[in-house]
C-alpha cells in the first residue's frame, strides 16, 4: 500500500508503544523506514518490545520509562530524545487507562488516576514536543487516538469518554494555533481492534466480543493492518493541508449504533463486583512490571 522508505528520515514517538495498538502502530511505521521511539511505564516491557521490533523491521528502536502523569518527567525525556537522537518529526497519542464501572462507584482517585493519564498526560506530551518544534523552527505531525465515543458519550467509561473529548478539542485547537509553524495535528477513533490491555478492562467477561462482531454493519471487528495503514497515511508527507480532523475507522458501528457498553445497562451487582475484580487483578499484574525510570534510556542499534 506505500512504498518502501516513506518515513526515511522520520523520528516518530509513540506513547504507550511498549504493547497493543502502540506497538503495532511502532512496527508499521519502523518497516516503512522511520526511527522509533516508545515511552511507557513497565521498562521491561518496552525493552523486550524494541528488541523485537528490530529483530522483525531492522532499524532503530529507543525506549523510555516514564509516567505520563509527571509533567517534568514528560518534558526531561522529551529533552532527553532531542539531545540523544534529534528532533522528533512525529508524535503518536496512544498511551491510555481505561476500565469499565458504573460511574456512581468511581472514587476522585479512579476519575483522576485515567484523566491524569489521557487528558494530562496526552497534553503534556504534546505541549513538551510542541514547544520545541516551535522554537527550532522545525514542522511536525500529531496523531492522537480518540475515541468515536467523543461525539457520542459512552455509559461506563465517563471518565476516559470525557478525556478523549478533551484530545479530541485539543487537535482541533492546535491545528489551529500551530498551522502556521508547519505543525499538524489529527485524530483517529479506532473501534474495537481487540488488545489485550483494552480487553481485560473493558470486555472482562470471555465472550464479549460476540455481540459487537454481530452489531457491526461489516458482521466484523477491526484487522490491526487497517488501523495502522491509516496512521502511515496520516503521519506522512504528501497532504499535509490535512489537520484538526477526527476520522472514525470502525466498519460504520458508531453511525450505526452510537455509544459502546450500553448491554452493561442489564448488569447485576454481582456481574459489576466480579468484572472489577477481574479488572484489579490485570491492573496488579501490571504494575508488578513496572520499573523505576532509568537515568539513561535503553538504546536501540543506530
Ligand atoms: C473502580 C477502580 C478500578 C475499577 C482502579 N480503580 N480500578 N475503581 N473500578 N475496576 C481505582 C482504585 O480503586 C483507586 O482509587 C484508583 O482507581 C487508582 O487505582 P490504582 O490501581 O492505583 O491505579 P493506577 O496504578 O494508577 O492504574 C491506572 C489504571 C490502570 C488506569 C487504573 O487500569 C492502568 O494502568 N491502565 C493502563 C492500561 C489500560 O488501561 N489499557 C486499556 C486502555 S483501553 P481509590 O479511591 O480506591 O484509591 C482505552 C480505550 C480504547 O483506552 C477504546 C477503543 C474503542
Amino acid at each position: 500500500m506505500f512504498e518502501a522508505g516513506l518515513f526515511g528520515g522520520h523520528r516518530i514517538l509513540v506513547t504507550g508503544g511498549g504493547t497493543g495498538l502502540g506497538k503495532a502502530m511502532a512496527a508499521r511505521l519502523l518497516e516503512l523506514g522511520a526511527e522509533i521511539v516508545i515511552c511507557g511505564r513497565r521498562g521491561g516491557v518496552l525493552e523486550e518490545a524494541a528488541a523485537e521490533l528490530m529483530e522483525r523491521h531492522g532499524g532503530t528502536v529507543t525506549s523510555h520509562v516514564v509516567d505520563l502523569r509527571d509533567a517534568g518527567a514528560v518534558d526531561a525525556m522529551v529533552g532527553e530524545i532531542w539531545a540523544t537522537r534529534g528532533p522528533l518529526t512525529g508524535l503518536i497519542n496512544n498511551a491510555a487507562g481505561n476500565f469499565i464501572s458504573r460511574t456512581k462507584d468511581l472514587s476522585p482517585r479512579g476519575f483522576d488516576a485515567i484523566a491524569n493519564i489521557v487528558l494530562h498526560g496526552t497534553f503534556y506530551v504534546t505541549h513538551a514536543v510542541g514547544k520545541r518544534w516551535i522554537e527550532g523552527g522545525h514542522k511536525g505531525s500529531v496523531v492522537s487516538i480518540v475515541t468515536t465515543w467523543v461525539t457520542t458519550g459512552s455509559p461506563f467509561v465517563v471518565p476516559s469518554a470525557m478525556s478523549k473529548a478533551g484530545v479530541d478539542v485539543m487537535t482541533k485547537s492546535l491545528a489551529v494555533e500551530w498551522g502556521c509553524h508547519g505543525i499538524r495535528l489529527n485524530a483517529v477513533a479506532p473501534g474495537i481492534f481487540p488488545t489485550e490491555g483494552a480487553t481485560a478492562r473493558l470486555r472482562p467477561s470471555s465472550n464479549a466480543h460476540e455481540g459487537e462482531r454481530a452489531d457491526n454493519p461489516m458482521r466484523r471487528l477491526g484487522e490491526m493492518p487497517e488501523l495502522t495503514n491509516l496512521i502511515a497515511f496520516l503521519m506522512a508527507d504528501g497532504c499535509e493541508w490535512l489537520t484538526g480532523q477526527t476520522i472514525a475507522i470502525d466498519g460504520g458501528h458508531a453511525l450505526a449504533s452510537g455509544a459502546y457498553f450500553t448491554r452493561y445497562l442489564d448488569w447485576s451487582d454481582a456481574q459489576w463486583a466480579e468484572a472489577g475484580e477481574r479488572i484489579r487483578a490485570q491492573t496488579q499484574r501490571d504494575k508488578a512490571e513496572r520499573t523505576a525510570p532509568s537515568p539513561s534510556p535503553h538504546r536501540g542499534r543506530g
